[in-house]
């Protein structure tokens, strides 16, 4: 089963999708968390990548094709995966049509301006990548991580400011490929308003349709 989990930025993809990877056993391959990771240990990528990162705008096309079909040819993706934050151009979804075929998008939908808080209050785990939310998600203990116990920290990238410019960049660059997955028919509408558990439930029963 292929999926991909598609949204503006903070709707949820990333939540959902380790959600959604316990649940069916399959990969979570997640664009930010890769390039994070690259940055973080300053491969080749993560230093052509950071300014990108730190400012909010995508980066090449070509960089992003590369990172996926590395990660999605590994052993562990045989029997499917979630692409979370790809594709995000028309670019990439071409690519990705060239690739392979996918067998759902869910699509995440909610108003924008909801997504600075979600973003700004947004805090993660700088080793096991588990993410919560100051006030929608906290954790046990505030700052520590429920699953690993490291300290929380924010993104770079979760100021106001850049969450803006990513707002941004969504409208204009990805949202766009909502038209493409209509015509390829294969793209279900999930209200991205009622909560994590609701989002969850509303995802697990569009994927369950799938094998009927
Ligand atoms: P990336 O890490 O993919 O960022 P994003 O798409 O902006 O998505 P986020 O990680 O911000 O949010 P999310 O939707 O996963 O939400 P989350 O589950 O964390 O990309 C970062 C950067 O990498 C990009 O800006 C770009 O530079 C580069 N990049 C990545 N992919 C690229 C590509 N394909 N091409 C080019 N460049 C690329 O949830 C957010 C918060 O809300 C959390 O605190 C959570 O607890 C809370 N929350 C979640 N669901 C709910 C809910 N239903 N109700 C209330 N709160 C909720």
């Amino acid at each position: 089963m292929k999926l991909i989990i598609f949204g503006p930025p903070s709707a949820g993809k990333g939540t959902q999708a380790q959600r959604l990877s316990k649940k069916y056993g399959i990969p979570q391959i997640a664009t930010g968390d890769l390039l994070r990771e690259a940055v973080k240990n300053k491969t080749p990528l993560g230093v052509k990548i950071k300014s990108y990162l730190d400012s909010g705008r995508l980066g090449p096309d070509d960089l992003i094709v590369q990172l996926i079909s590395d990660r999605a040819s590994q052993p562990d993706c045989v029997g499917g995966y979630i692409l979370d934050g790809f594709p995000r151009t028309m670019g990439q979804a071409e690519e990705l049509d060239k690739m392979t075929a996918i067998d759902l998008v869910l699509n995440i939908v909610v108003e924008l301006e909801a997504l600075v808080e979600r973003a700004v209050g947004r805090r993660i785990c700088p080793k096991c990548a588990a993410v919560y939310h100051v006030k929608f998600n906290s954790p046990k203990a505030e700052g520590v991580c429920d699953s690993c116990g490291s300290a929380l920290i924010q993104r770079d990238d979760d100021k106001e400011h850049t969450v803006r410019n990513r707002l941004k960049i969504y409208t204009e660059q990805t949202a766009p490929l909502v038209e493409h997955f209509r015509k390829k028919g294969n793209i279900v509408d999930i209200d991205g308003s009622t909560g994590i558990d609701g989002v969850f439930d509303q995802m697990v029963e569009a994927i369950d349709r799938l094998g009927k």
